[in-house]
């Protein structure tokens, strides 16, 4: 994680996990979130938290431009701010109500939220192939271990492996998880891209094993 003290990116999907009009949980250092793609493909990234009785809007909905809260349907825009509660179909909900939201941004393959107030783009990482991401149980110092490597100043770890070169994103959820981001240098087809993720899940086993290690010493 980049020690900006104004702030810092953190990659917290690969783009195609995310198409149109669909919501899925994410986690940056300041907490959850419901990363969102809006119906015309516009990415949100909200608090993961409804402000009417708390309910994670990760469990909601999008229809349109709007996020729906699964619990009792109140609908937020982009900006946070509540567009309409169901229950009350002629009122203009107060511009008080609102979700906090997070500065996002997609560079190539990779969806970006902001942690504090960056003070420049996430890098681009442009002609990197997305693969996969994957969980480990693992802290990134585990892992830079289990890989041989230390991330570059992009903020990938590179192996090199028979399948051709593989450049992992490190996103950290918490100090013994980490959120790997699996790239791929060049598009060797399909055989190689199976290769290369059997190559991630070995890395990631022997970085949870490293970390076991560490956490019994
Ligand atoms: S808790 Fe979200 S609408 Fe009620």
């Amino acid at each position: 994680m980049p020690s900006d003290p104004t702030g810092f990116w953190t990659p917290v999907a690969l783009s195609r996990d995310l198409p149109a009009a669909t919501v899925i949980p994410a986690r940056t250092a300041s907490g959850s979130i419901a990363l969102w793609r809006s119906a015309s493909g516009r990415i949100s990234a909200s608090a993961d938290r409804c402000p009417h009785r708390g309910m994670r809007l990760s469990h909601g909905f999008v229809r349109g431009e709007a996020l729906s809260c699964i619990y009792h349907g109140w609908s937020y825009g982009q900006a946070g701010n509540c567009l309409r509660i169901p229950a009350h179909p002629g009122l203009a909900p107060p511009e008080t109500i609102r979700v906090a939201t997070h500065e996002v941004e997609e560079a190539g393959s990779v969806i970006w939220v902001a942690v504090g107030t960056p003070a420049s783009k996430p890098p681009k990482l442009d002609g990197l192939i997305p693969l996969r991401s994957l969980t480990a149980f693992a802290g990134t110092a585990a892992i830079e271990a289990a890989a041989g490597a230390k991330a570059n100043p992009d903020g990938l770890v590179e192996i090199d492996a028979s399948t051709g070169t593989l450049c992992l994103l490190l996103s950290v959820q918490d100090d013994a998880q980490t959120l790997i981001h699996v790239l791929l240098k060049d598009d060797l087809g399909p055989a190689a891209a199976i290769g290369a993720s059997r190559v991630a899940e070995s890395l990631r086993r022997q970085a949870e094993d490293l970390q076991k290690k560490e956490i019994a010493r």
